[in-house]
Parts: structure tokens; sequence; C-alpha cells
């Protein structure tokens, strides 16, 4: 297949890349560069320096190319900053979305694979998280992830768009090539594995106060190689009908002092750690189920145990000490 992934030099989309070429699938990557990076494009794919608001530039990318389908990865995903500057949630994730959706309907291109978040559901009732629970976020980086689907429904409707959206959390680990470089970082695992090199004095916890089996927060882990194959497996969905998935990480969840104890093995450092107050809005325990898609469409995660996780994104980070900037 002839496939548009958007944010391709980003950390997720670099390892669609890298699996769709492996696969045998022709890849253009469309990525401004804003949070991507030049070196994480994989070797195989065309690369085109674009943003989604250059309507001309998007539509003449798709022409050319003879895209088939695209997979969606290009966004704002910072949830703090989303509170704090909404407009750049809405303008990134929801305005340049939906040019991206009327330039390939504009191209005839019929398919799309939507990487979502769980983030769409806001605070769920019930752990672990179904796709039939209430979606009500509490952010605006869900809300505009979540405005976005309900935009590619609407495009069902009328224009035969097929879509899958994949709702997830946290993306973690890497392949040998593509890894986690991210400016700020706030995911937890790269953040302990810079406390590991000293690039970081330590890791906060925040709070160990809440009803969890340790009193730490419990979350939601997926390699990012089984994410990639999952939005791959999405591209076969889109050949027939729309759908939306949960990622999770398949069992009961890892808590923060889980990631620190398992990333002190990995590593064989002493990793120091500072106590801090809960942070406004952290739920005790995000998991989301993946049942759905393994039964669906027969998703079959190969890393799900954390030590593999930690273990590939720790030998990612020795071998690029300053992230991509170091190659
Ligand atoms: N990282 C996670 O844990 C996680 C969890 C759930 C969902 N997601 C979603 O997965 C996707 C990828 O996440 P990531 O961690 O790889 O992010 P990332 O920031 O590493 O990658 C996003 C890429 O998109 C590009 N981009 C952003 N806006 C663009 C625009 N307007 N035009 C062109 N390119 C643009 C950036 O330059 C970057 O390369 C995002 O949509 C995010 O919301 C990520």
């Amino acid at each position: 297949m002839r496939v548009l992934v958007t944010g391709g030099a980003g950390y997720i989309g670099s390892v669609v890349t890298e699996q769709l070429i492996n696969d045998g699938h022709a890849v253009v990557v469309y990525d401004n560069l804003v949070k991507g990076h030049r070196e994480a494009i994989v070797a195989g794919a065309e690369f085109v320096q674009g943003d989604l608001l250059e309507a001309d530039k998007l539509s003449r990318t798709l022409k050319d190319n003879r895209i088939e389908a695209v997979i969606h990865m290009a966004a704002s995903s910072l949830v703090g900053e989303s509170c704090e500057v909404p407009a750049k949630y809405y303008h990134n994730n929801v305005v340049a979305g939906l040019v991206l959706l009327n330039a390939m309907h504009d191209c005839g291109v019929k398919k799309i694979v939507f990487s979502s978040t769980a983030a769409t559901y806001g605070e769920p009732e019930a752990q672990p998280i179904f796709e039939t629970a209430l979606t009500n976020p509490t952010n605006p980086y869900g809300e505009s992830k979540l405005a976005f689907e309900r935009a590619m429904h609407w495009y069902e409707q009328a224009y035969a768009l097929r879509y899958a959206s994949l709702r997830y959390f946290n993306a973690a680990g890497a392949s040998e090539k593509c890894g986690e470089d991210h400016d700020p970082e706030s995911h937890i695992i790269p953040i302990t594995l810079q406390a590991a090199t000293g690039k970081r004095t330590h890791v906060e916890i925040y709070g160990d106060d809440y009803p969890t089996s340790d009193g730490t927060c419990v979350r939601d882990y997926i390699h990012v190689i089984d994410l990639a194959r999952a939005h791959i497996l999405a591209l076969n969905l889109v050949a027939e009908r729309s759908g939306i998935y949960n990622l999770g990480c398949g069992g009961d969840g890892y808590s923060v002092r889980d990631v620190i104890e398992t990333a002190r093995r990995v590593t064989g450092k002493e990793i120091p750690v500072r106590m801090g107050a809960r942070r406004p809005g952290d739920p005790a325990v995000l998991i989301a189920s993946s049942d759905k898609i393994k039964s669906d469409l027969g998703w079959q995660p190969q890393f799900q145990d954390l030590g593999l996780i930690i273990e590939s994104a720790w030998r990612w980070m020795l071998a690029h000490p300053n992230g991509y900037g170091s190659q």
C-alpha cells in the first residue's frame, strides 16, 4: 500500500514508518519537524517537510504519490500545555486535522488510521476502560482528539471515508533505530532513565497516598513496536469498515514505583527519587482494555512486559545519549 504518515519524524510515527517499510509498503512521511527529528525519518521513506495547514502542499503530496491511506500521528500532545494554551490544541489537532481530511476528500483518499488517545475518556468510573465507556475529556488535549474523531465520523457518513481511531495512554520503549526524544520530556520512563544516566538529578513521584498497592499511581505502558503493529493492522480494518479501538497493557498496569524499581534493575543504577505532592487531576489508576482489538483485529502484543519495554528504551538511550542530536 502507498501510505502517508503524518508526524512520521516523531517518536511513534518513526516506528510506524519503520514497520510499514519492513512490511514492504511505500511510505511518505509528512512532518513540519516542529517536534520531530530529521534523523528519525527511516531510510526508504520519502520525506516531505510540510505543515498540515499547508493545504496545497498536502494535496500535491497525496496526489503525486498516489497515496491510498493515511496514518495520522501529527499532533500537539502535552496535557499540561493544552490546559494553558487550548488555542494551540484546537488549531493543531482540530483545524489542521480538518485540512488533512479535506485534502483527502479532494484527492479521493478514503482511508485513515488516527492515533487518538485514551484521554478522550477523562476520569472513567471503571477500570479497565472499554470502548463503551463515556467520553468526557478533562483537558483540551483529549477534547481536541475527540473532536477530530467526531469529524471523521461525519466525513464517513457524508463522504464514505473509513477510519480507525486508536485510543491509548502511554507509548514506551524503542526499536533498535528509533526512540523517544521529546523536548520537554513528560513521560516517566525516559525521565527515569535520564535520572539513571545522571542527566537529571532525580525522579519526582507525584503522591504516594493513592488507593493502589504501593500508594503511587498505576498506568499502562505499551511498547512502541506493538503500537505500530496495531496501526498497521488497523489499515486492514479501514479497507472494509470504520472502528474505534483501545490499546492497553493487558494486565493490571504498573505503578510509578514499579517503573522506578524495574529501571533500577535494568540499568543497575541507583536512580534517586524525591516525593512530591499529588498533581491535580491525576486519577489513581488508568488502564485501557485491549480485548476488542485482540478479538476483532487479532492484535498480539509481543513486548508487554515492563522489563522488556524499559530494556529497549535503555538500549536506545545508551546508543543516543543526547537523543537524535548525538547521531
Ligand atoms: N506518546 C504517547 O505516549 C502517546 C499516547 C497517546 C497518544 N499519542 C498520540 O500519538 C501521536 C504521536 O505521538 P508522539 O509521542 O510520537 O509525538 P511526537 O511529538 O514525537 O510526534 C508528533 C510529530 O508530528 C509533527 N507535527 C505536529 N504538528 C504538525 C503539523 N501541524 N504538521 C506537520 N507535522 C506536525 C511533529 O513535528 C512530530 O514529529 C500524537 O498524535 C499523540 O497525540 C501519543
